[in-house]
């Protein structure tokens, strides 16, 4: 009885032990299948995220190209917006070096704005030393004492556009300089220079509406070197062409321009008059390096002296001062007999070059 009882226990024992084993089997599954299902699915997020992370940054560097983008239009657009239609954006002067005497008048250079359609083109003269040179709101430079200063022109419309003249003003018993060997540096034009209020571009005195002579300026005549190659033309047009070349008119002082332009003014009127017509202080015959050939007028045009005036003038060191066509640039019309002494080697490349004086020195003539 005792055995039959002990072997029942050792049975429920046994099933006790294997339902165990099968609970902890279970739960050996669940767990086994938990992780396997698990694992993908993090290794999807991690997948995931890296994906929206790399679209993270993909926005990001697109956001900084757009961001990049968006501040390079917005710089276009401040400086379109801090240059608005109309503005100033470049001056340029018709000298940029003075030597003056302190006795000697006041020069004034003109200036060019650009563009030429802007709609402010007044500008402001300062001084870096009123004891040396003052300058007045027109811009006319006047000496005071020895030294050196430099005057500024600043464009109204555009401050940031501005040009400097250096001025050297020596006392009246000190030599000016040699218009042949003097030396100027750090302008846009270092070839043009004025000298006791005379202007030269490479040594060549330039006359024109752009470059006015003081009104005292009086070489009593013909320059003996302009007389000397006048008289040589002139044997020349006779000796080898038996032509007849005379001066009409050469020389004429400041006052002489005044009573001339005046007359043709009053007949013709002033815009008519500038066509053919210098006003006082911008005549090339105050130089004494200029003639009128026999007959001042277009009658004298293709005659056989006009032609071999033409031909032969800077064999001599004369050019045509006013050519056909170059109206424009010479600020005159077409005057066959109107000759400028300016030495043989520069006649003779402006005369075979079909140049004007204005183009040869690259300037311009333009009443300020
Ligand atoms: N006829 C020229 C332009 C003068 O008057 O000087
Ligand atoms: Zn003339």
């Amino acid at each position: 009885m005792k055995s039959r009882k002990k072997s029942r226990n050792s049975f429920f024992m046994l099933l006790l032990f294997l339902l165990l084993l099968c609970v902890i089997a279970g739960i050996l599954l669940i767990w086994r299948k938990k992780n396997i299902e698990t694992a993908p699915v993090q290794h999807l997020e991690t997948e995931l995220y890296s994906e929206t992370e790399l679209e993270t940054e993909t926005e990001t560097e697109t956001q900084t190209e757009t961001q990049t983008e968006t501040e390079s239009e917005a710089e276009t657009e401040t400086e379109s917006e801090t240059l608005p239609a109309g503005t100033v954006t470049d001056m340029t002067l018709s000298f940029y070096h003075v030597f003056l005497h302190v006795s000697d008048n006041a020069v004034m250079p003109v200036v060019r704005m650009n563009p030429p359609d802007a709609l402010n083109l007044s500008e402001v003269w300062v001084s870096s030393d009123n004891n040396i040179a003052s300058v007045d709101e027109n811009g006319h430079i006047t000496p005071v004492s020895a030294g050196e200063c430099r005057i500024t022109a600043i464009s109204v419309s555009n401050p940031n556009v501005s040009a400097e003249i250096q001025v050297r003003i020596l006392p009246d018993e000190e030599p000016l300089p040699d218009p042949q060997t003097v030396s100027c540096s750090g302008s846009p034009r270092d070839d043009i220079y004025v000298i006791g209020g005379v202007t030269y571009v490479n040594g060549i005195m330039i006359v024109n509406k752009t470059y006015p002579l003081p009104a005292d300026y009086n070489p009593q005549g013909m320059t003996p070197v302009t007389k000397e190659a006048f008289s040589q033309l002139c044997q020349a047009a006779q000796d080898e062409a038996g032509l007849y070349l005379f001066s009409h008119s050469d020389f004429r002082s400041y006052e002489t321009q005044v009573y001339l332009y005046q007359e043709y003014a009053d007949q013709y009127g002033s815009e008519a008059a500038d066509t053919f017509s210098a006003r006082a202080g911008y005549s090339e015959h105050q130089t004494g390096m200029v003639i009128d050939v026999n007959w001042p007028g277009d009658a004298f045009n293709d005659t056989p002296e006009a032609v071999w005036l033409e031909q032969n003038c800077a064999r001599f060191g004369f050019i045509i001062r006013f050519p056909r066509e170059k109206e424009s640039l010479t600020g005159y019309k077409y005057e066959s007999w109107h000759i400028r002494y300016v030495g043989q080697e520069v006649a003779q490349e402006i005369m075979q070059n079909k140049l004007c004086l204005e183009e040869y020195l690259h300037v311009t003539s333009e009443y300020p």
